[in-house]
């Protein structure tokens, strides 16, 4: 369904998926007198617990579907690894913003490359494979290191198995517990960066400024704003968002994750259509967060002003959560927790935000 017309205060906006994002997204949305109605199989998610309704059902259970789009007036999803077919049927009844062919190209990381690679934004080379033997092929023609990935479903380096010389291609593929994966050659980075684009329903677009991803375990860990790159590589970033926004036809978020070559070049990693943890420090940094501003586009707002002052972006994984408390004795430290009773190693369990410090 498309529709045009902003949607007016007091709507309901859907959001797919229960986890931190949605439930950032739901608070901007509460600012701007919308309300907001979650689906999720999970109960007491973190989006849920500030949402004004909740759909509590298999991502998959059409019934639930037809509920949920009955309640709201748009859709926006916090989270790829769902099925497209779950999109397709909401985009039937409501507009789903961005639409389902945008999920089902950056859930699959062979569809990602491929359409990127077509519309002239390089990646890495790569291998779609299916077996051990295509890993070994893969190998041979990109020599090593390379990287073995599964090709949907993957997050947080889970579903990767590094290939160095001596890789054996049976083990690898048997580690990677999936039948369809990518082999990717190696990139020796200089560092990783992400750009998140908004576009609005009329095609208008506006980026955030290019920012530097340290990674630790393969999770984010920090993110410093703006990046410490040179003009014409952040430049070049923004162009390749930019582009990838317009030619996925995204109404919403794009967030585009990057690597800095040793030379300079940049080549496209992931993308992702919604929110993103690298955009998180847009709340206390920007005049429209990442959740506002997905927020105006998906609701056929005028977009708002990404002016910003520098800022640096901790990730609470896990048990780091436990120094809530230590961090909240710095009165500038801006601290975000996402309501998560376990903290189980590898989860992210809220983040912390100084504005306007040195990284
Ligand atoms: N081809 C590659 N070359 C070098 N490092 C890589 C490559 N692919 C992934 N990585 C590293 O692994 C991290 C996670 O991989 P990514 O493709 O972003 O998957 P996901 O974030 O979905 O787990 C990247 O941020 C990067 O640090
Ligand atoms: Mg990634």
């Amino acid at each position: 369904m498309t529709r045009t017309a902003p949607l007016p205060p007091n709507s309901t906006i859907g959001i797919f998926g229960g986890g931190q994002l949605g439930r950032m997204t739901a608070l901007a949305a509460a600012r701007l007198g919308y309300r907001c109605h979650v689906f999720t199989p999970e109960r007491d998610s973190p989006a849920e617990q500030v949402c004004a309704g909740a759909t509590i059902a298999p991502y998959d259970d059409r019934q639930a579907l037809d509920r949920f789009a009955a309640e709201v007036q748009v859709v926006t999803s916090e989270f790829e690894n769902v099925s497209a077919d779950a999109l397709r049927h909401l985009a039937k009844r409501v507009p789903v913003r961005p639409g389902p062919e945008v999920l089902a190209i950056a859930q699959d990381r062979i569809k990602e490359k491929t359409f990127c690679n077509s519309v002239g934004a390089p990646t890495t080379l790569f291998h779609a494979v299916r077996g051990p033997q295509d890993v070994a092929r893969a190998l041979a023609d990109l020599g090593a290191p390379a990287v073995l990935k599964t090709a949907r479903m993957g997050y947080d380096g889970k579903g990767q198995v590094k290939l160095d010389r001596d890789a054996r291609p049976d083990e690898a593929w048997r580690a990677m517990k999936a039948d369809e994966g990518i082999v990717e050659a190696w990139v020796a980075f200089e560092r990783e960066i992400s750009v998140i684009v908004a576009r609005g329903v009329d095609g208008a677009m506006l980026a955030y400024p290019a920012v530097e991803n340290r990674h630790r375990h393969h999770i984010l860990d920090e993110t410093i704003a703006p990046a410490p790159i040179p003009a014409q590589v952040a430049a070049e970033a923004d162009r390749l968002a930019r582009l990838l926004a317009e030619k996925l036809d995204v109404v919403g978020l794009l967030a585009v994750e990057m690597f800095v070559a040793r030379e300079g070049a940049v080549l496209v990693n992931e993308i992702a259509p919604r929110p993103h943890n690298s955009g998180h420090w847009t709340i206390d940094a920007c005049l429209t967060s990442q959740f506002e501003q997905c927020v105006r586009a998906v609701a056929g707002l005028p977009l708002g002003s990404v002016a910003h002052v520098p800022a640096v972006m901790k990730n609470l994984i896990g048990d780091e959560a436990e120094t809530w408390l230590e961090l909240l004795k710095d009165p500038t430290a801006k601290l975000h927790l996402y309501g998560k009773a376990e903290a189980r190693p590898g989860r992210k369990m809220g983040h912390v935000t100084w504005v306007n410090k040195a990284p």
